[in-house]
């Protein structure tokens, strides 16, 4: 099923729609994320994707209009919205290098001294969420009122059910927040920090709207309305880190199939920035070893490798 929003310029719909064929014949496709059971229930088979263009056009192929678990992307939007607030700062809480490491690996943090690797493991998108928490006293609440705008969808909210099965099996989370805070890396008491992390992390968003939620990243910092949330640098920052740590441990995986900065959740949801040019986001539940979509990662490899698209 094929559907646009608008006809003023689908450009890489037929793209898509190559794609979205090609992935349909492929076997193989991973296993949904059963560490928190509220996400073990989806169809691997499930494929959805969506390309926004800078002026708010979106159109996309298969689910592309179905909710999922945003998860793990969560965190480029609140690492934006905290940027947008305290800029340099932040750095001196959290770095900017790829871990090498799974996403919720605790094996650096003590060598490091309570410092995470980049903002897109855990450990430091707990850090970003944290501070964020003390500039606005409602960082999951920021981060959704961001995506409704954002995404023009109104409807786009928590998943109470995928937050509560976070928070019962979050002793990974509550481990990396309590040790950050032994170093003094963490300001807010843990059970909020937590809860504020579950909630984020449970947004349930479809294609379409993530799309069109990341395209500051495209438009070099500025908003849906027009105003600006990162500078152009800022902007810029955001992308790399994505390209360098987007995907956990497969970054590098990531960068030389695809080409293009990407963040991945394990809700099976990649969300992919051509800066200048559009966002895409794909959706397929099915998981590799590293915790990126299997189908998602093959569908941007084919989107760069037809379109000669890349940043690169
Ligand atoms: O912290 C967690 O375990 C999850 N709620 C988010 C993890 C995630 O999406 C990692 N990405 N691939």
């Amino acid at each position: 099923m094929v559907i646009m929003t608008t006809t003023s310029s689908a450009t890489f719909l037929p793209v898509l729609e190559r794609i979205a064929e090609e992935i349909d014949h492929t076997p193989g496709r991973g296993r949904p994320a059963d560490y928190i059971p509220a996400l073990a229930a989806r169809d691997p088979r499930s494929f959805g994707m969506a390309v926004a263009e800078p002026d708010g056009t979106v159109y996309g192929v298969g689910d592309w209009r179905e909710p999922f678990s945003a998860q793990s992307i969560t965190k480029v939007f609140t690492l934006a919205l905290d940027l947008a607030r305290e800029g340099d700062e932040l750095w001196e809480h959290v770095g900017r290098e790829p871990s090498g490491n799974p996403f919720n690996s605790l094996v650096q943090l003590e060598y490091e001294n309570g410092i995470p690797r980049n903002p897109f493991i855990n450990a430091g998108a707990l850090v970003v969420t944290d501070r964020l928490q003390t500039r606005t006293g409602d960082a999951a609440g920021e981060l959704l009122d961001f995506l409704r705008a954002e995404s023009g969808n109104p409807a786009l909210d928590f998943d109470t059910e995928v937050a509560a099965s976070e928070a019962v099996h979050g002793d990974r989370n509550a481990a990396l927040a309590h040790f950050m805070a032994s170093y003094g890396n963490i300001d807010n008491d843990i059970p909020v920090l937590l809860d504020q992390y579950f909630r984020q992390c449970s947004v349930a968003a479809s294609c379409a709207d993530l799309a069109l939620a990341t395209g500051f990243l495209a438009r070099h910092g500025i908003r849906a309305d027009g105003s600006r949330l990162l500078s152009r640098s800022q902007a810029k920052q955001v992308n790399a880190i994505m390209l360098t740590c987007g995907t956990y441990d497969a970054a590098g995986n990531f960068a030389y199939r695809v080409g293009l900065p990407g963040k991945s959740g394990v809700g099976g949801g990649i969300i992919a920035v051509v800066p200048g040019r559009c966002t895409l986001c794909v959706w397929s539940p099915g998981l590799d070893e590293h915790g990126n979509s299997v189908a998602g990662v093959a569908a941007l490899d084919r989107f760069t490798t037809l379109t000669g698209l890349s940043i690169f």
